[in-house]
């Protein structure tokens, strides 16, 4: 509809119809005779304003979105067409790695063909929105949804969260095959205090700008049509009402004129914050923020209409943001065909089609980070005996905690991959021992529960997996968290494996070892005792779908792996929050020197991560030089060249990621003692060598200086380019002012 029409519907409209665009419902008041009971009764909501709703959160379905959308357009005064909301994080039903493993690949274009395949099964099922991507910058594995995120790095961040934007919504949102992206959360959520959800951000507004809003800002340029609010304070006030963050950062600084909605619950919550007074007060404060669709907190229908009878507030407010949602409908072609893309044939044709699960198995493959390779006992032998053990090696639940709207029933298991993919092999499985210890309950989205054995039993795996591990060449162990011990609202204070499966890895270390873990997890672990007793580990994540055929194909060396670490993993909690992009202090910790006392290091641990960011082995090995750069000066408008040459000095071909960091010496801030400003991956055969270069800017220099502008200094800088954030050979350049 063009933009006079449309205007012409909005002032047609009434208040009450402005005021439905600003909050949504559950699809199952739609679904019954407007029964008005649980979640939706207690938001206060009744029956007129459901069919006045802007929006419908989590209900999907070809048909039912269809059957919702006729009779709620017929129903609605000026049949202004329903947004369907929902999550999907790593995929629709073809499920892919979580985003952290996403970002283990360091291959943004591939993260951005997975969301374009899953905004293309989604569509078809008659979604509208998806809420993702979740572009919070992760520095605390004790937080649960440092899963959803795509590491500890700016500029990974940064050129992921484009990318998923790019993937979602395609070159036109009215094409049937797309879905409008909500970049989230907004802001700051990842830097909750001692990694418990939900908990106060407390962040200067340097580390802010320069480190946590950059990768929002990213999905934002890339035209993200929604973002949403965050849980947490920021400066003291609930970002879902703090009017600097919203009005000033977010919609002048960033220039986002698209739709702001709140978190589940978010605006209610402000009053609990201890802000808003009550649910009237939260609404006002919501509304002067600028959030255009309360998300199932019931505040904006209840109270909106009397605020404006009592004027406090004023009716532009309120059609500001109903013309923001209404413009998102009108750019997603819902007034041409209110259905979009719903339709049920094409989803029977895209969910779960070969093209699909082909791509969501590359892009478990290329997550995988091999942590540990000791006498390089992978890939595994040919003719060797292998003996698959743990509660993963036959478990199809490996999607994540938020794939429920993908079915673990689809998913292939490693023991299924390996008796088809191991003929040259000696094979045999066992559980060893149940995902949890007996104590240990979780919850989800939906009643979920495990499998429960009595201790004769547990006994009986342990035996059973120690008597066939006598007779193996090498023993895998499918081991890690279960998938809700990861996600949103599961914070953990002890971040290892759940201590029975420990028990297994001990016991089976005691009769062979000659132990491969692959670890599933969705978060870095304190993996400390995994490494002295394991002979290799491969970090696998959450892997989706296709995890059992990505996995075993690796392990066999079918695929090499090349993925790099996008969070460091702690050496132990106590060192969280840890990230290589530190500052220098004024103290440094020589690693070796352990005498120096007067430094900034603990008594009782090393400074260093277990492993760090851009980490990973490959099955051969790489050979880089020190870096070259095409002059030692430049200035602003001027590029500098950083070169460095790479060999294939193993026996198999090999993909290695090279990294450019870069070291400001001295400005008016201390700078992080390297940040990440490039990356590429190249692909080398045997005794193979190439040269790889990357640009040097003036731009990538730029941060928000002591006045506060964000821009360049002149001055020294270091550059280093190498396989992980851990390079520490370098060469230097001049900045020079004009
Ligand atoms: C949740 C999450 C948010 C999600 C929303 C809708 O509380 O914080 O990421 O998109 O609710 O499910």
């Amino acid at each position: 509809m063009d933009n006079r029409k449309l205007q012409e519907l909005f002032n047609e409209m009434s208040i009450e119809e402005k005021i439905g665009q600003l909050f949504q419902v559950t699809g199952a008041v739609y679904e019954e005779e407007a029964v008005i009971s649980g979640p939706i009764k207690e938001l206060g909501i009744n029956e007129r304003d459901i069919y006045l709703a802007g929006s419908v959160l989590g209900t999907m379905g070809a048909k039912k979105t269809k059957q919702i959308q006729k009779k709620y357009m017929e129903k609605h005064p000026h049949h202004i067409p329903l947004l369907f909301m929902l999550d999907i994080i790593n995929g629709y039903k073809t499920v892919y790695q979580i985003p952290l493993g996403q970002g283990a690949a360091f291959e943004p274009e591939l993260a951005r063909k997975c969301a374009s395949m899953a905004a293309r099964e989604a569509a078809a099922d008659g979604l509208h929105v998806t809420f993702s991507p979740m572009a919070d910058l992760v520095r605390d594995a004790r937080w649960g949804r440092v899963m959803e995120a795509t590491g500890e790095d700016v500029y990974l961040n940064s050129v992921y969260a484009r990318a998923m934007v790019e993937g979602y919504q395609g070159e036109d949102l009215s094409d049937k095959e797309t879905l409008a992206a909500c970049v989230k959360h907004f802001a700051g959520y990842g830097a909750a205090e001692a990694g418990r959800d939900y908990n106060t951000v407390e962040l200067s507004e340097r580390t802010l700008r320069d480190f946590y809003l950059p990768a929002y800002e990213s999905g934002i340029q890339a035209g993200a049509e929604l973002v949403m609010t965050s849980f947490n304070t920021i400066d003291g006030i609930p970002a879902t009402i703090n009017k600097k963050l919203m009005r000033e950062v977010l919609r002048k600084e960033m220039g986002f004129d698209g739709v702001l909605i709140s978190d589940f619950g978010a605006i209610g919550e402000t009053i609990t914050h201890g802000v808003s007074e009550d649910r009237a007060d939260a609404a006002r404060r919501a509304l002067e923020a600028g959030v255009d669709i309360d998300m199932m907190s019931g505040v904006y229908p209840q109270t909106l209409y009397q605020l404006l009878k009592e004027k406090k507030i004023e009716l532009e407010m309120i059609e500001e943001c109903a013309w923001r949602v209404l413009k998102m409908k009108n750019k997603l072609g819902l007034f041409e065909n209110p259905y979009k893309g719903a339709d049920e044939d094409l989803a029977e044709k895209q969910i779960l089609c070969q093209e699909h699960k082909e791509l969501a198995e590359t892009m478990a493959t290329k997550s995988f980070v091999l942590l540990e390779n000791k006498n390089n006992i992978l890939p595994l032998s040919k003719g060797d005996k292998v003996l698959f053990a743990g509660p993963y090696v036959n478990r199809q639940e490996m999607l994540g905690a938020w794939s429920f709207t993908g079915d673990i029933s689809d998913t292939i298991t490693i023991q299924q991959a390996a008796e088809k993919k191991m003929k040259n092999y000696e094979v045999c499985f066992c559980q060893g021992c149940p995902i949890l210890p007996k104590e240990m309950k979780l919850d989800g989205f939906v009643n979920y529960k495990e499998e429960e054995f009595g201790e004769k039993e547990i006994e009986k795996m342990l035996t059973e997996a120690e008597s066939k591990a006598k007779q193996a060449d090498v023993v895998v162990l499918a081991l890690g968290e279960h998938f809700l011990q990861s996600g949103e609202a599961t914070s953990r204070a002890m971040i290892e494996i759940p201590e029975n499966q420990m028990k297994l890895l001990e016991r089976i270390e005691k009769i062979n070892p000659n132990i491969v873990v692959v670890l599933f997890n969705g978060r870095p672990l304190d993996i400390r005792k995994i490494k002295q007793r394991a002979k290799a580990i491969l970090e696998v994540w959450i892997p989706g779908t296709m995890g059992g055929n990505a996995i075993v194909d690796m392990l066999v060396g079918n695929n090499t792996p090349s993925g790099k670490l996008p969070m460091s993993f702690p050496y132990c909690v106590g060192q969280i929050p840890i990230h290589y992009d530190e500052l220098n202090t004024g103290r440094v910790h020589v690693q070796g020197r352990d005498k120096d006392r007067y430094v900034s290091k603990y008594l009782d641990v090393q400074n260093k991560p277990l492993y760090t960011f851009g980490y990973g082995l490959t099955y051969t090995n790489f050979r880089i030089s020190e870096p070259v750069l095409s002059k030692n000066s430049m200035r602003t408008g001027e590029r500098i060249i950083a070169s460095v040459k790479v060999k294939n000095c193993g026996e198999r071909s090999g993909v290695e990621t090279l990294q450019l960091y870069i070291h400001d010496v001295a400005a008016s801030v201390a700078r992080p003692k390297k940040q990440l400003k490039g990356f590429q991956k190249i692909e080398l055969q045997p005794q193979e060598e190439q040269e790889i270069s990357f640009v040097i800017s003036e731009e990538i220099l730029r941060f928000t200086r002591e006045d506060g502008v964000f821009s360049s200094e002149e001055g020294e800088f270091e550059v280093f380019i190498g396989n992980s954030s851990e390079e520490e050979r370098r060469a230097k350049f001049v900045l020079k002012s004009e």
